[in-house]
């Protein structure tokens, strides 16, 4: 089998996405777009996948630099694709196989479609293959023109007459070469008149003159090749991944309420009958069980929940467990580190931060609740502070099992709530409370008898 290595462009600046990050850095599904084209690159085992960096090239080597297979061709200046190309050269001096050429603004391409692309071009002994599709809209696209003989041609948008423009069949900015013949086809290749660059595209007519087979692939599926040169593309990118994982899940006996107003990053997994409420974004690695509801707004970001679980509207969830049956929200806050037992209950404008909560816990309204260790059963009441830091270090607050806790109380930790104790509201913990007791720190109530009306009869 030939040996196969990849070509990665990704050194332009973006001009048309209009920001200081590099193009390819901005991000899809949390990714960023040369991501989708390196991942192939080395599932298809391309040693070495050479990324093509310029703009911001240490951003974006510091963002790849673990990956081992990857190495990384500087383009001081960027004076086209072909040129671009060619920065790899030195890497594959004695290289005789197969290059892959990628771009790294094409994020939706496939993996088996790459594959397909190998294939063909390697049974039908091609000095080059390229990738095209058809486009409702090819504005911007370099067209593929076919000429008598089978000979195929690209020209760039800037370069077509006004009948070449309703060509819709465009280059998708996929390739793939024989080495050394690409290379030395690249040296020809003269600076395009119009826009001073070296185009890779006109390397196509290049090896026919030579007497090269050049072959094209068709794609069916339009979208795979869509490049993302604007902010209205990099949108539609997330649209279309987000469609397909949205349609995913359904197939595996998910609801929407509205199948397009969710966000759903692709490491995440739902269980069946769970009901997802618009504008919800799950990410990371969220695992979600089988009967549970997410309701508008809900933020999870590498959480578990076990079945059954109701998360009403507007909680955020980070890097927390939450046992099945719970109730969260709505505008509940759990911060990382957080495990929930089963059936607690956590209700509006509660906070809680790396705490465990067991079985059938309550804490239904206004509460911080932070490096806590809760038993079962244990009742907080509205407005209950765990005071877990002094200016310096972190304490913890244990809370055992059956504690029932009076409403606006602060625990200064590190303290400890026996089983069973009981907390007078209003009181301020500071010292540990024994099993079964009463903890009161108020003063004892006076009535003033008349005060009030004494008072408003002095002011008139
Ligand atoms: C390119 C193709 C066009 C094709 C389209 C598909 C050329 C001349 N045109 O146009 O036929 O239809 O892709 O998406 O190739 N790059 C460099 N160095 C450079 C210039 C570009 O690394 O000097 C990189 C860019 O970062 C990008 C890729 O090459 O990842 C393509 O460049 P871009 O400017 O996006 O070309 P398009 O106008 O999209
Ligand atoms: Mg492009």
């Amino acid at each position: 089998m030939k040996k196969l290595t990849a070509i990665i462009l990704a050194a332009g600046r973006g001009t048309r996405m209009k920001s200081k990050l590099p193009k390819v850095l901005h991000k899809v599904l949390g990714r960023p777009l040369v991501e989708y084209p390196l991942q192939i690159a080395l599932k298809l085992r391309c040693h070495p996948a050479i990324l093509i960096v310029g703009h911001e090239a240490e951003s974006i080597k510091s963002r790849f630099a673990g990956v081992s297979s990857a190495q990384f061709a500087f383009q001081p200046k960027q004076l086209g694709s072909a040129h671009a190309v060619r920065m790899a050269e030195k890497f594959l001096q004695n290289f005789t196989g197969d290059v892959l050429i990628l771009s790294g603004d094409v994020p939706l391409l496939k993996l088996e479609t790459v594959e397909k692309l190998v294939a063909l071009h390697r049974s039908q002994r091609n000095a080059l293959t390229l990738a095209s599709v058809r486009l409702e809209d090819p504005t911007g696209y370099g067209r593929i023109v076919r000429h008598a003989g089978g000979l195929v041609q690209i020209i760039e948008e800037t370069d077509l007459t006004a009948e070449q423009k309703k060509i819709s069949e465009v280059n998708g900015g996929l390739y793939i070469a024989q080495s050394p013949l690409l290379f030395e086809g690249l040296r020809r290749v003269k600076k395009n008149p119009v826009k001073q660059e070296y185009y890779f595209t006109d390397l196509p007519s290049i090896l026919q003159q030579q007497g090269q087979r050049v072959g094209t692939y068709l794609l069916e599926n339009s979208f795979e090749l869509l490049g993302v040169n604007t902010r209205f593309e990099l949108a539609r990118a997330e649209k279309i991944y987000q469609q397909e994982i949205v349609a995913h899940w359904m197939r595996e006996g998910v609801s929407f309420l509205a199948p397009d107003r969710v966000i759903i990053q692709p490491e995440v997994e739902i269980g069946s009958d769970t009901l997802i409420h618009p504008d919800v974004m799950l990410l990371g690695k969220t695992k979600i069980g089988r009967d549970c509801i997410l309701e508008q707004g809900v933020l999870l970001k590498d959480t578990v929940l076990e079945d059954g679980t109701v998360l009403k509207a507007y909680s955020y969830l980070e890097q927390s467990k939450i046992g099945s049956g719970a109730v969260i929200g709505p505008f509940a806050r759990i911060r990382p580190d957080s495990i929930l037992g089963k059936k607690v209950k956590i209700g509006n404008f509660v906070e809680v931060k790396k705490s465990k909560i067991g079985e059938g816990s309550k804490a239904s309204h206004l509460s911080y609740l932070g490096d806590a260790i809760i038993g079962k059963n244990v009742n907080i009441g509205a407005g209950t502070i765990t005071c877990n830091y002094d200016g310096i270090a972190k304490f913890k607050t244990e809370i055992e099992d059956e504690v029932f806790i009076g409403s606006d109380t602060q625990l200064v930790a590190p303290v400890k709530l026996k089983r069973g104790a009981y907390i007078g509201a209003g009181t301020t913990v500071t010292e540990d409370v024994p099993s079964q007791s009463l903890a009161l720190s108020r003063t004892a109530q006076k009535n003033i008898l008349g005060y009030a009306k004494r008072k408003k009869e002095k002011a008139l």
